[in-house]
């Protein structure tokens, strides 16, 4: 084992100005792969909680269950410095070693991720303070504001010495940029944030008259005369301006994207190697806007952990994973953390049920996972963590989790052969993390509905059906797809619009809901009808929302079951395939479809426009008639219960069938079937609660 010495430089960091956004630091054709043998399997280590004999037992499990990516020093702040700044390496050295000796790759920490108590004792500054002006304390983690000068300059401190010292090490594979980036600290109202919140606004507006024109501040008598007398969104009597919350959101993902820009700058300086952090790409968290991170990351990583508060946890996953491949851009990720049971931050965590784990590891794979680690190593002792599940639990390895996770192991090395291979899909879905922050604000027609919510109604329906999904940003290349949906987007810049006019002129079909195209990139209303922006795509027009309580059902003339929203609509140059027979916008249209011959556009995709929210089975026969119309092409086999994929290098494709239900299914195959290692010639069998992966030759 080499490591090189030591030379930190202890000088003081001064903040480097705010990049514009999505500026690329590195371009993305010089910028380091991540690189490794197959499917990575992996974890979190926190070795600081365990003692020296733990290390090298912990070692030679690992080797037993197959790990060969292991994230250390994620939380090594307090362990490697001393509040006199000295650093002490010798454990992390050791750590380093006997991983590296049993040929494991290291996911290297840099350990930013929670200031030791000296550190914010000595400089309090360093606290978050949330939106009442109350400070948050240390005692839990991430207790740091993204915009404190303080805390960057001790940051890349300890950044710049541990990339001096294991930055050119051998075990070392890919860097890991502090954790979970905004995960508790996202938005900071400080006194140090509100003026850097300032000058963002300087930058981005210009002028105060700008800035007033952005904000509608003609409303309420808000209008500004000096930029000193502009906060941050913190809580009011009233609701807030929501051009201003919408604008601290922006300013809140660009502070955290700018630091973690100064982090992989100092790594780069010292070390050839891939950097990335882990997104958290899941439902509830929405923070940041991963479509103006993702370019800045050598290889995209992502947390996932099932969410029990949803109604149906495991097409989120599916979501989840489909998004995140569409953050890489379509290349394969990893799964930088999920879990081997249940977690400890949910009302009530459950346990994975028999075979859940293979199923959910799985599952990622089969939408581009390249990896496959968790949270983490071994259950903790003691903290706030001590329920979390882990590979090594508290019982021990004489436990049916121990050996399900060796077996595991044994899986994803039996699918090393699909590492690199690619999703491909016919349907795209347009999704906007500034659209969530815009459409879920504090004044909104309706509480009952969430941003996500439609998104993952339209998702689970495409699911369910056996489409294969590319979840893009509105405004992508929509060039190839049969059908692109957009599922609630409400805020949308002239254009992003224009891309699915473009996209529909030249033969893509579309679906789009409620609530979508009504506002601008500063949240003003487009006037006219709603859906400002497709109006004319779609030949309607929408003169009023119609809202109904929870709970109030809404009938089609169909049949059809919806509830909770309906558009006073009319077809303005669009046949109309159903009508409300009840509720706010009775005899109006519910459902239509501008054709795209009848357009008077040949070649052109049809445009369908859906006014409510259906219920599951109506909203699935919706978009079964819309898919089939577009000519998607669905999965054989596949169902609400039994999740079919597809991987392909260009000559072999891989297909993955992850059976959620009680039921054996049965397939058309002809291959060789992975899991298990058996050739299958006609006819394949997968059982209740299993996975299979057949190698299809020539399938591609
Ligand atoms: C996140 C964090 C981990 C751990 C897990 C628990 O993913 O990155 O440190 O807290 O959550 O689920």
């Amino acid at each position: 084992m080499t490591i090189t010495g030591s030379t930190v430089d202890h000088h003081a960091t001064t903040l480097a100005p705010t990049p514009p956004p999505q500026a690329e630091a590195v371009p993305a054709a010089s910028r380091p792969r991540f690189q490794h043998a197959g499917i990575a399997f992996g974890c979190d280590y926190n070795p600081e909680q365990w003692d020296r004999a733990t290390w090298r037992e912990d070692v030679r499990l690992m080797r037993e269950a197959g790990v060969d990516l292991v994230a250390v020093n994620v939380f090594g702040w307090a362990a490697l410095q001393a509040p006199d700044g000295a650093f002490d390496f010798t454990d992390l050295d050791e750590v380093v070693g006997l991983l590296h000796d049993a040929g494991i790759r290291i996911n290297l920490g840099t350990g930013t991720s929670s200031p030791p108590p000296w550190l914010t004792t000595r400089h309090p500054d360093i606290l978050p303070v949330v939106e009442d002006g109350t400070t948050r304390y240390p005692g839990g983690r991430q207790a740091w504001c993204p915009s404190s000068s303080e805390f960057r300059r001790a940051a890349l401190e300890l950044v710049e010495a541990v990339a001096e010292r294991y930055g050119r090490h051998p075990a070392v594979a890919l860097w890991h940029v502090s954790n979970e980036l905004g995960c508790h600290n996202a938005l900071c109202h400080c006194t140090e944030s509100t003026r850097a919140f300032r000058r963002w606004l300087r930058t981005r507006y210009g002028t105060i008259d700008e800035l007033n024109r952005a904000w509608g501040t003609s409303f309420w008598s808000q209008r500004y005369t000096d930029w000193d007398e502009i906060l941050t969104p913190k809580l009011t009597l009233s609701s807030r301006n929501p051009g201003q919350v919408l604008d601290f959101h922006r300013f809140s993902s660009e502070q955290l994207l700018d630091h973690y820009r100064a982090e992989a700058d100092a790594i780069r300086r010292r070390s050839d190697l891939p950097i990335t952090t882990n997104f958290m790409v899941t439902a509830h968290i929405r923070n940041l806007d991963y479509w103006s991170w993702a370019p800045e990351m050598d290889v995209i990583a992502n947390d996932h952990y099932l969410d029990h508060r949803l109604g149906e946890p495991r097409t989120e996953l599916a979501f989840a994973a489909d998004l995140t491949r569409g953050l890489a851009g379509g290349e394969p990720w990893l799964l930088m953390e999920h879990s081997t049971g249940s977690v400890n931050w949910q009302p009530v965590n459950l346990a994975k049920e028999p075979g859940q784990l293979l199923r959910n590891s799985l599952a990622h794979v089969a939408r581009g996972a390249d990896a496959v680690c968790f949270f983490q190593w071994r259950a903790s002792l003691q903290g706030s963590e001590k329920f979390h599940s882990a590979l090594v639990p508290h019982a021990g390895t004489d436990s049916e989790l121990w050996r399900e996770v060796v077996e595991l192991g044994r899986i994803v090395g039996a699918l090393d052969e699909v590492a690199g291979a690619r999703v491909q899909a016919d349907v795209a879905l347009l999704f906007s993390w500034e659209s969530w922050w815009a459409s879920d604000a504090e004044t909104r027609p309706t509480h009952a509905i969430e941003y996500l919510d439609q998104v993952h109604a339209l998702y689970g329906a495409l699911h369910d059906l056996g489409a294969s999904v590319d979840v893009v940003r509105p405004g992508a290349d929509l060039t190839g797809y049969r059908l692109v949906v957009a599922p609630g987007l409400y805020l949308v810049s002239d254009a992003d619009a224009a891309r699915l006019d473009e996209a529909v002129a030249s033969g893509a079909h579309a679906l789009v809901t409620f609530y979508s195209g009504i506002v601008d990139e500063q949240d003003r209303v487009r006037m006219g009808g709603y859906p400002g922006a497709w109006r004319d795509l779609l030949g309607v027009r929408v003169e009023e929302f119609a809202p109904v309580l929870p709970g109030t059902p809404i009938t089609l003339e169909s049949g059809a079951s919806a509830s909770l929203w309906s558009d006073r609509l009319e077809a303005t140059d669009a046949e109309v395939v159903d009508r409300f027979a009840d509720g706010p916008a009775a005899g109006r249209p519910a459902v239509t479809r501008r054709a795209g011959a009848a357009a008077g556009a040949p070649g052109a995709g049809d445009a369908w426009y859906l006014g409510t929210l259906l219920e599951r089975d109506d909203l699935l026969d919706l978009v079964g008639r819309v898919a089939e119309g577009a000519g998607v092409v669905f999965e054989p086999g596949a169902s609400a219960d039994v999740e079919v994929t597809r991987r392909t290098d260009g000559e072999r494709a891989w297909r993955f069938v992850v059976n959620h239900g009680a039921d054996a299914v049965e397939f058309d195959a002809h291959g060789i079937e992975l899991v298990t290692g058996t050739a299958v010639g006609g006819r394949i069998v997968v059982p209740a609660g299993e996975v299979r992966v057949i190698r299809e030759e020539g399938a591609a």
